[in-house]
């Protein structure tokens, strides 16, 4: 029978599969400093982004036979090292795209009418100055109709757009790669449509886009910078859901106070996590705390898909 370390837990549905496939799962959390000890009796871990799963742990655990990580980003694991040892590493890419881009559109939906800054004013002036904070968020504007440039049009780009389509918004994109020209979407009642898409480069993009939500890997160098922000429409928002430093802060927070971008939706920070102060107290930026997968549903997902694939590399 196999033994697995579920570190940073792992969804009940997970859990049950596994152990009906005759895993013993242990979930209880063992603090970063103690795995190296208490590791070497499991044949597996998963962990999510808390656990760190380096060389050093690998080289002591010859009993390890699998690390997986229960969502996208494997920044945690030394997966060359794993994979050179002989160790399989996966992941559950796809399991939570559909939450990030529900995200977006929380951030969104807060920015074109001023949910952000109602939110933190209402308890302390809502009763007083109610008239006045009502004048202060009269302007607000709709997304339908806008146009939302999408850097990056992998998985969650793709269900970034499917959102904004079926909200009336245009969708262009800007990737690396060829892009589809058209994406399927499906609404409930079955009914299904093949909705044409624009790709553009990233100027054209910056250009033409009423707001900007990016979707690349992390990169060493911000894709959002000085450069860009002074080519971006004025009162553009702006949404990073993908990884802290695909955005500058310092070039945000200037393009923020310059009036340049009316708004910034931020689950990602650059030092996550203890985020700059000036950036959790501006005004005008929308805040989570990277919680973008964090939903019942993806967490669902992501049991499931790691526990299958689990599954199925042991009885390999
Ligand atoms: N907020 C969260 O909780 C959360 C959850 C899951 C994933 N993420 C992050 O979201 C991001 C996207 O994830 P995904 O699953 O869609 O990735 P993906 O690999 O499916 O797609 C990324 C796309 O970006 C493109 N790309 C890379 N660099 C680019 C650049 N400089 N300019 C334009 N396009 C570029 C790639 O060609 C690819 O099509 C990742 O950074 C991931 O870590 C965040």
């Amino acid at each position: 029978m196999y033994k697995l370390l579920a570190n940073d837990g792992i969804d009940p549905l997970g859990k049950r599969l596994l152990e009906e496939a005759g895993f013993t799962v242990d979930t209880a959390h063992i603090p970063q400093e103690e795995l190296a000890e208490k590791l070497k009796g499991y044949d597996a871990i998963t962990v999510r982004s808390a656990t760190k799963v380096r060389e050093a742990l690998i080289d002591v655990c010859p009993n390890l036979k699998l690390i997986g990580r229960g969502g996208v980003g494997m920044d945690n694991i030394d997966v060359a090292y794993a994979r050179s040892k002989g160790l399989a590493v996966i992941n559950t890419p796809a399991a939570s795209s559909l939450s990030v881009a529900e995200l977006v559109f929380a951030h969104l939906f807060s920015g074109v009418r001023f949910l952000y800054d109602s939110q933190r004013k209402m308890p302390v002036e809502g009763a007083t100055n109610f008239a006045g904070l009502k004048k202060d968020y009269a302007k607000g504007i709709e997304l339908r109709g806008k146009t939302l440039g999408i850097v990056g049009f992998g998985r969650i780009g793709r269900e970034t757009a499917k959102v904004a389509l079926g909200l009336g918004m245009d969708v262009i994109v800007s990737d690396f790669i060829d892009v589809p020209k058209t994406l399927s979407l499906e609404f409930s009642g079955g009914i299904k449509a093949n909705i044409p898409l624009r790709q553009v480069d990233l100027e054209n993009l910056l250009a033409e886009a009423d707001f900007i939500s990016l979707h690349v890997p992390f990169t060493e160098k911000p894709i959002l910078a000085k450069e860009q922000f002074e080519k971006v429409k004025s009162g553009v928002g702006i949404v990073n859901a993908s990884r802290g430093g695909v955005i500058d802060e310092g070039d945000l927070l200037d393009a923020l106070n310059s009036g340049k971008v009316a708004f910034a939706g931020l689950d990602v920070f650059e030092n996550e996590p203890t985020p700059r102060q000036d950036l959790l107290s501006h005004p005008r930026i929308s805040l989570t705390p990277h919680i973008g997968a964090a939903t019942n549903e993806a967490q669902e997902r992501i049991g499931e898909e790691l526990a299958g694939l689990i599954i199925e590399f042991f009885n390999k």
